[in-house]
C-alpha cells in the first residue's frame, strides 16, 4: 500500500472517530402500539420538534433516537427494552415511559445501567425515588390533584366529593393527593371507586352511576389520557350528572387536547388542574403551537404529553452540552439538578433534591369558543408547584417502616 493511501486511510479513521465522539444515542421507550400509541406519537413528535427547532443548541453533537416499543402498560416489555438499549445498543441516555408500571419495572435496570433516564410522562410520585438516574420532565399526579383538592374546596366551594380512579399506581396517587388537598380544606371524600385498569377502556357507567346515587358536589376522576378520557366525559354526559348537581373535575389528563373536540358538549364546564393546555395564551406557547401545526398539520395539536417530550429533549440536550457529549450518567444527572427552562407550559425547573419537575399549575374550565370549538380557559395560575408527595413524605412517598 502506498504511503498516500495509508495516510488517507488514517485521516478517514481519525475523522470517523471524531464523528463518533460527537454522536449521542438516546434510547426511547414508548408504547408505539396498543392503548398508548397516540400518546407515544405525541411525545415523540414533541422530542423531534425540539431537535428540529433547536439545531443550533445541539451542535456540534448529533442526537440519534433508538426507539423501542413498550407495548402494553404492564412493565414487562419496557424493562426488556431498557435492558437491551443499555447493553446491546449501548445508548448514552434513556427517555420516554408513558405508563408508571413501565417506569417502575425499568428502575432496577436503569440503576444498573448508570445512564441519565428522562421520564417524559409516567406520573406516580415515588418513581424518581427508585433510581438516582431518573429525572422527570413531565409531572406527578400530586402536582395537579393536590392543588385541585385545595381549589375544589376553596374556589368551587365543594363540600363532598366522590373519587373514581384507574386502579394502578398513578390512580392511587391521584386519590391520595386529591383527598389530602380537599380534606385539609374542609371537604370530605365520601367514596373512592376503583374504575378498571389502564390496559383497556372500561364501561364507566356502573362506577359513575354509583357516584351519581351518592349526590356529591364533585366527581373527581383520574384516568390515563387517551381513549379512557373520552369515555369518562361521554359517560358523565350520558348519565345526566351535571343536571343532577354533580360537577366533573380532575387532573388535565381527562381533557387531553387531542381528545377535547371529540368529547362534545358534555365537556363544557369541566374543571381541571394541569400544567399545560394548548390554549395557553403566552408568546412561548403560541410559537410552539404554530411550529407544531406547521410540522405536523393544521388539524393537529400538541398536548401535555407532547410538552413532556419537548421538555425532555431540551433536558437531554442540556446534559449533552454540559458533559461535552460524554454523557457520564452521574455528571449528566447532576447537570440537570436545578436546571431551568422556558417551556411552552411556562417556566420549569428540576428540583435538585428530588430530580422532579417544579412548574405552574393552571385551574382550567372547558368553554365553547366563538369558533364553535372547545377551548381551555385559565381561571387561576398556581406558580412553582412542587411534588407534595415527596415534599411532605406522605402517601406512597412516606418512608418505608
Ligand atoms: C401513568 O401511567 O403514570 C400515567 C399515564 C397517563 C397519564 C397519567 C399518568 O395521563
Amino acid at each position: 500500500m502506498s504511503k498516500r493511501i495509508i495516510a488517507a486511510a488514517a485521516a478517514l479513521l481519525a475523522s470517523a472517530s471524531v464523528a463518533c465522539a460527537q454522536q449521542v444515542k438516546v434510547g426511547v421507550i414508548l408504547p408505539y402500539t396498543g392503548v398508548g400509541a397516540e400518546l407515544a406519537q405525541q411525545i415523540e413528535r414533541g422530542m423531534d420538534l425540539y431537535l428540529a427547532l433547536n439545531a443550533d443548541k445541539v451542535k456540534p453533537y448529533t442526537i440519534t433516537l433508538v426507539k423501542r416499543d413498550s407495548k402494553a402498560p404492564n412493565g414487562a416489555e419496557a424493562k426488556i427494552a431498557a435492558q437491551e438499549l443499555l447493553t446491546q445498543d449501548k445508548v448514552d441516555a434513556l427517555a420516554g415511559w408513558v405508563y408508571s408500571p413501565d417506569a417502575i419495572a425499568s428502575a432496577p435496570v436503569v440503576n444498573a445501567g448508570k445512564k441519565l433516564a428522562v421520564i417524559e410522562n409516567a406520573a406516580t410520585s415515588f418513581i424518581t425515588n427508585l433510581s438516582g438516574d431518573y429525572v422527570r420532565t413531565s409531572f406527578t399526579m400530586w402536582h395537579s390533584s393536590y392543588v385541585l383538592g385545595q381549589a375544589a374546596a376553596k374556589n368551587l366551594h365543594a363540600k363532598t366529593a366522590v373519587v373514581a380512579y384507574t386502579d394502578y399506581p398513578p390512580g392511587k396517587d391521584s386519590l391520595e393527593a386529591f383527598k389530602a388537598g380537599f380534606e385539609s380544606n374542609g371537604g370530605k371524600v365520601i367514596d373512592a371507586i376503583p374504575a378498571g385498569g389502564p390496559g383497556q377502556v372500561p364501561d364507566f357507567t356502573p362506577f359513575f352511576q354509583r357516584a351519581k346515587d351518592e349526590h356529591p358536589d364533585v366527581l373527581f376522576v383520574f384516568v390515563p389520557a387517551g381513549d379512557h378520557a373520552t369515555a369518562v366525559v361521554k359517560t358523565y354526559g350520558a348519565l345526566g350528572m351535571a343536571a343532577a348537581g354533580t360537577k366533573l373535575i380532575g387532573p388535565g389528563d381527562i381533557v387531553q387536547d387531542i381528545k377535547l373536540q371529540g368529547m362534545g358538549d358534555a365537556a363544557v364546564g369541566l374543571i381541571t388542574m394541569h400544567h399545560y393546555n394548548a390554549d395557553l395564551d403566552t408568546p412561548a406557547n403560541k410559537a410552539f403551537v404554530a411550529a407544531w401545526k406547521k410540522a405536523y398539520g393544521a388539524d393537529t395539536t400538541p398536548d401535555f404529553t407532547s410538552v413532556g417530550g419537548y421538555d425532555g429533549m431540551a433536558a437531554i440536550v442540556h446534559a449533552v452540552q454540559a458533559t461535552k457529549g460524554k454523557m457520564d450518567g452521574d455528571a449528566a444527572v447532576k447537570s440537570l439538578e436545578g436546571w431551568k427552562f422556558d417551556s411552552p407550559q411556562g417556566p420549569i425547573m428540576i428540583d435538585p433534591q428530588t430530580r422532579d419537575i417544579v412548574m405552574n399549575e393552571y385551574l382550567d374550565e372547558v368553554v365553547k369558543g366563538s369558533d364553535g370549538k372547545l377551548h381551555e380557559k385559565v381561571l387561576e395560575t398556581f406558580h412553582n408547584v412542587k411534588d407534595e408527595c415527596k415534599a411532605q413524605q406522605v402517601g406512597s412517598c412516606a418512608p418505608k417502616k
